[in-house]
């Protein structure tokens, strides 16, 4: 696997001194966040578009985690066309040695090994000694190097780490060979100023820091983790690893479409270029709130619903008179476009076609046969279809496969004032179907006492989340769960113009994906046995 690294996309040389390396962990520090457990076929569909949009480089999991992790790993490896393709390892070599072997059908791989280097991670999460630290990074960026000669190291919890033995340990780590050295705010502790001082620091002190490119990995527990990861470049980094609508361990990680439309917008005193196309980030953020069933909130900048909207009477004024008066960027930079009133019921395949390649969708005829069937029975119960609810459809057909175990037949429930609801639901369970009705505290009770009763399991429910996807009466509801068994969650999103059937089909979504875990975890085990 050497090949050697194309020195273009490192920033070095002088050409590339204003350009700014895009790393995106949402594979991997972003699915680290309790809940966003995201599928093999989900992690593949972000890597391509990341990859699409101009992602540099695309962190797509931990190898040594999971055989899920380095199946995901190797497959994106296989997939990617250009950014280069990262895979996480501690400084154990069995680490090193399996993402070494998850990444070798990359174009271009990158191992990044990692060590802690604060004291108090060495004395009470390590047990190490600095020297012991010390020997640990020059043997693992060693051992990473017979495989790639495109090695990043970390100090993990950098930020808190003593500055005499952050310059010792970097040094080593370039001495051993590593191409890129990333400074981690592990713990979002730090502050913009001294984001910036810290590199300053390297930048002065370490031997042959000029060879390597410093990056600057930012956790957002003070809600400072943009800032000091700007803050970090305009004092010399020149990659930022981020993920998409700030995913991430805790608060979570800089957000990427933040950092890059703050380095577009304003331009003028952040004189940095990227190369992501930002007309992609709308989209970006989409899949990965359906993929993990985290909503982006209302007031996300840049992606939110409202990031755009004019709700007082002074704003719209001004707006309808110079856009410029309350819009620092237009929607259409970011990929959002009006929401059109789009189609009906008698739109045909064509039009549908159309109107997802608009939407960034590139379907196959079969793909479209089937999303188009669903689009007809969405028509028939909802007169007007917007680009949300077609949106919501794609999501719908990712989610729900002709292949699943566990599939939603049929569901009738009484509900109102009167008690007890009830729901009458028939599954289809590996090929058969099983009919009961249950009864429950309101319908959707119900409906999951029901499912429970056919497929008995132990599996918890944590979250139960609804959204409308358009406004109106008749507007389709998303519904999300999450659940928990032996300590892993997973996610399940639905969406249906009925609440209850929506929320039927995303708990058996959740179950699915529950059985693909345990199939791969503990091969011929089920989750548990239908009645
Ligand atoms: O936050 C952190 O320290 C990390 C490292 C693995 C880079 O995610
Ligand atoms: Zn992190």
């Amino acid at each position: 696997m050497n090949q050697s690294v194309d020195t273009e996309r490192q920033a070095g040389s002088a050409a590339e001194q204003d350009r700014v390396l895009i790393f995106d962990t949402t594979l991997r520090d972003g699915e680290q966040s309790p809940g966003a457990t995201m599928t093999l076929s989900e992690k593949i569909e972000i890597a391509l578009l990341l990859d699409e949009m101009g992602v540099d480089i695309i962190e797509a999991g931990f190898p040594i985690a999971s055989e899920g992790d380095f199946e995901a790993v190797q497959n994106i490896a296989q997939l990617v066309k250009d950014a280069t393709v990262c895979g996480l390892a501690r400084s154990a070599f069995k680490d090193i040695d399996r993402a070494a072997e998850a990444l070798r059908p990359a174009r271009r791989p990158r191992i990044h090994t990692f060590i802690s280097t604060s004291p108090l991670h060495m004395k009470y999460k390590l047990q190490m000694d600095p020297e012991e630290v010390i020997e640990a990074i020059e043997a693992s960026v060693s051992r990473a190097r017979n495989y790639t000669d495109d090695v990043q190291w970390s100090p993990e919890d950098g930020t808190r780490t003593e500055h005499d033995f952050l310059c010792r340990a970097v040094e080593t780590a370039i001495k051993a060979g590593a191409t890129t050295i990333n400074i981690p705010d592990t713990v979002g502790y730090t502050v913009p100023n001294e984001s910036a001082r810290i590199i300053r620091m390297l930048k002065e002190r370490v031997p042959d820091i000029d060879k390597v490119v410093i990056a600057t990995h930012c956790h957002n527990d003070l809600g400072m983790a943009v800032a000091n990861a700007l803050a970090a470049v305009e004092a010399g980094a020149r990659q930022i690893e981020c993920t998409i609508n700030g995913l991430g361990e805790r608060a979570g990680n800089a957000a990427l479409e933040e950092v890059v439309m703050a380095m577009r917008v304003r331009n003028d005193v952040l004189p940095f270029r990227t190369r992501i196309d930002t007309t992609r980030l709308v989209q970006a953020s989409r899949l990965v709130s359906t993929a993990t069933g985290f909503p982006v909130q209302y007031n996300k900048a840049i992606v939110g619903k409202n990031a755009f909207a004019h709700e007082s009477g002074i704003h719209q004024d001004g707006m309808l008179k110079h856009a410029g008066t309350y819009e620092i960027m237009r929607p259409e930079d970011v990929g959002l476009t009006d929401s059109n009133l789009v189609l009906g019921k008698h739109s045909g395949r064509h039009a549908l076609r159309a109107k997802l390649e608009e939407l960034g969708f590139e379907l196959g005829d079969n793909q479209l046969k089937d999303v188009f069937v669903r689009f007809k029975a969405l028509a028939d119960r909802k007169k007007e279809i917007y680009d949300e609810d077609l949106l919501a459809l794609m999501a719908d057909a990712s989610t729900s496969a002709a292949h699943d175990r566990i599939q939603v037949r049929f569901l009738r429930v009484i509900c109102g004032t009167e008690a007890p609801q009830s729901a009458d639901l028939i599954l289809s369970v590996d090929g058969e179907e099983h009919r009961v009705t249950a009864s429950g505290d309101g319908p959707v009770d119900a409906t999951f006492n029901a499912i429970k009763e056919i497929f008995p399991h132990e599996a918890r429910l944590l979250l139960y989340q609804v959204h409308a996807v358009t406004e109106g009466t008749d507007a389709q509801a998303t519904v999300s769960v999450r659940m928990e068994e032996d300590g892993k969650m997973v996610t399940g999103q639905a969406s249906d113009t009925d609440t209850v059937v929506a929320s039927a089909k995303a708990y058996v979504n959740a179950l699915n994906k529950l059985l693909v875990r345990r199939e791969k975890t503990k091969p011929g085990e089920g989750l548990g046995t239908a009645v």
